[in-house]
């Protein structure tokens, strides 16, 4: 197989069309590489699926990226998958830079004033083993508050499609998990026993962070991951020496493109309403 070389893309995946919050920042942070992202909506939500299925869709997502469109490394954009397959995945791949995505309880540890940190995640990620360890890793002085939020992922992939995205079917949905996992977890505020700290454990939540703060009040500090994500993913393309120049953009870098296994019509509304990209950007796989 040809080397990788500094305008091969990078690949980005998720169960769906959450990591486009991560995706986002990757173009924000590297404007001048290629991206090919593929959201596995077919198949989401994979934190309600178990890890087998998860391990499983990761290797072959990653076979079809590294195969086809001959990636130079690859962001798994979901903590899900990055909890379930990461190790298996830099196993089956050495030579195939992976960045994985994390809850963020470090920087919540560090900032939090209260010292009780609330997390919301996936079923899969909150009972995995990696999420233990990282609890472990940096309670000491924080209480974190896990809480995994079933039903969310969907409601977000169905809600992108629907006319009225505020106010529709899939947005009251929204907000009634959102009240509820939140209540969950406990009071959110400033004050001594609060929780002022909401780490946000799955990329798709990201687009949920207003509705999320219009319920939990501008005090509360909502933390996520694509920033960080971003500029480890430049250190690695620089340790590489496979980052991009400005002077590749005459060979056409700076381009992205956007598959999925779901439906086509839904990956198109996220495109255009989350990454300002029209539609011809987007195709349809095979689940
Ligand atoms: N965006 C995925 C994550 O970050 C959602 C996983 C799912 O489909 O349940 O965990």
């Amino acid at each position: 197989m040809p080397q990788p070389h500094c305008t091969s893309p990078i690949g980005v995946f998720d169960s769906g069309i959450g990591g486009l919050s991560v995706l986002r920042e990757l173009r924000r942070e590297l404007p001048h590489e290629n991206f090919v992202y593929l959201a596995d909506s077919g198949n989401a939500p994979y934190g309600e699926r178990g890890d087998e299925f998860v391990e499983r869709r990761t290797l072959a997502i990653a076979r079809y990226l590294q195969e086809e469109h001959r990636i130079k490394a690859l962001v798994v954009a979901c903590n899900t998958a990055t909890t379930a397959a990461v190790a298996q995945l830099r196993g089956s791949f050495p030579d195939l830079p992976v960045i994985g995505v994390e809850p963020a309880l470090k920087p919540a540890a560090s900032s939090s004033q209260t010292h009780r940190v609330g997390v919301i995640a996936t079923r899969g990620t909150v009972q995995s083993a990696r999420f233990e360890q990282l609890r472990q890793a940096f309670s000491d002085g924080t209480e974190f508050r896990a809480q995994a939020c079933d039903g969310l992922v969907s409601a977000i992939e169905r809600g992108v499609e629907e006319e009225d995205p505020a106010n529709g079917p899939s947005a009251q949905e929204i907000r009634r998990l959102c009240a509820r996992y939140a209540g969950m977890l406990g009071s959110f505020g400033v004050r001594t026993g609060d929780i002022d700290t909401l780490v946000l454990g799955c990329t798709h939540y990201v687009f949920i962070k207003d509705e999320l703060r219009r319920l939990l009040g501008a005090d509360v500090h909502i933390i996520d991951t694509g920033a960080p994500v971003a500029r480890q993913t430049r250190r690695i393309l620089v340790q590489q020496g496979t980052l991009a120049a400005e002077s590749d953009r005459d060979t056409g870098s700076g381009q992205v493109h956007l598959y999925t296994t779901g439906r086509l019509p839904a990956l198109q509304a996220a495109a255009r309403r989350w990454l300002d990209l029209p539609a011809t950007h987007c195709s349809a796989l095979p689940a």
